[in-house]
């Protein structure tokens, strides 16, 4: 299905669309997958996924911030949420997007913003993970963590298995808490690996170099497969359970995110939030064109 791929790929990037998306709040079936437009909203959300166990890493959504205002709006309502999260008491961590917060503009603007939000969430003892976007931003967004940790410790990145490089930059973070991901966005064949068969395989060899050698990982993922194989991986190389959890997005595979965390797994589920749904929500469309169910469903009222 590479051209629906690369047909909601190119709609996720259409500011024009958009826009008009963050006008008409959570529509096309967006609900499913983003957990609410709100501060309130969210703390919700994270309280019933708390109850069962599970905890939260939460992405106020934006993305490709071209205004110094917009980018500064965006770290303002981030310190909130972690605020809001700090005084509700929720098992909760932040994601952040380096995009979102000016780093197409400036990268010191961008560094001094992040460096607001980490420096919040470090006074609550909480975990804030660098997103990794498109290619472009890649190395940029390890600089940024890597002058971030010169100061607070609380941060760590994501590992996109489609990347030639990707083992080599595993290793090289290995000494930071790592998200490791298949990979989100369309890349060039001349970096990433275009065919599914070779991301799997390097996804694989990626999450067993990172779970014999970093300090913590987070294997996000909805493919069985992988999640089958790391459980059986753990426990041929006694890998402990504080080493490592599963991650998967808000709304995906609810049952088996319930069946893992009570297996006794650490699982973690990725809860974006806010107007700004619009390009989050086209590009899950692309990795999965039968969710494309969510949005008949949606128009349909079934
Ligand atoms: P993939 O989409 O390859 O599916 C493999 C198989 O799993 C399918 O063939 C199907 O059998 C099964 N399956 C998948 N989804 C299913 C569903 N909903 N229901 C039933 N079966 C299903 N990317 C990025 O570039 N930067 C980032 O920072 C992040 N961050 C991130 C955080 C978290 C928590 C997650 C889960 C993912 C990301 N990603 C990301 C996205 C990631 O790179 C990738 O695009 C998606 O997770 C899709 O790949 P999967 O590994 O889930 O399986």
């Amino acid at each position: 299905m590479p051209v629906l791929r690369d047909f909601f790929i190119a709609l996720s990037e259409n500011q024009l669309l958009n826009k008009a998306a963050q006008k008409y709040g959570l529509k096309l079936g967006a609900q499913s997958v983003v957990a609410g437009t709100n501060i309130p909203e969210v703390i919700e959300s994270i309280k019933e996924l708390n109850a069962h166990g599970i905890s939260c890493t939460v992405d106020v959504l934006g993305e490709f911030v071209n205004e110094r205002s917009e980018a500064i709006k965006a770290k303002e309502y981030i310190i909130e949420t972690i605020e809001a999260i700090h005084e509700h008491g929720v098992d909760a961590h932040i994601s952040i997007k380096p995009s979102q917060l000016g780093l197409k503009i400036d990268f010191d603007f961008c560094y001094d913003n992040i460096m607001e939000i980490v420096g919040t969430a470090h006074k609550y003892n909480m975990h804030v993970n660098f997103d990794q976007e498109t290619h472009d931003l890649l190395q940029p967004t390890f600089d940024l963590m890597e002058k971030v940790s010169e100061t607070y410790d609380n941060v760590g990145t994501v590992i996109q298995a489609y990347f030639f490089k990707s083992n080599e930059y595993a290793e090289k973070y290995k000494n930071y808490r790592l998200r490791i991901v298949k990979g989100a966005y369309k890349e060039s064949p001349t970096v990433a690996y275009q065919d599914k068969k070779d991301i799997d395989l390097n996804f694989i060899e990626i999450i067993e170099y990172s779970l014999l050698n970093c300090k913590f990982t987070s294997i996000a993922t909805h493919d069985h497969n992988v999640i089958n194989h790391v459980k059986q991986f753990v426990k041929d190389h006694n890998i402990p359970k504080d080493r490592f959890e599963f991650q998967m997005l808000y709304g995906f595979r609810k049952d088996m995110q319930l069946e893992l965390a009570k297996e006794g797994y650490n699982f973690c589920t990725y809860v974006p939030f806010g107007s700004d749904w619009y390009g989050y929500f086209m590009r899950r469309l692309a990795e999965r064109p039968q969710n494309i169910n969510l949005v008949t469903r949606q128009v349909f009222n079934k």
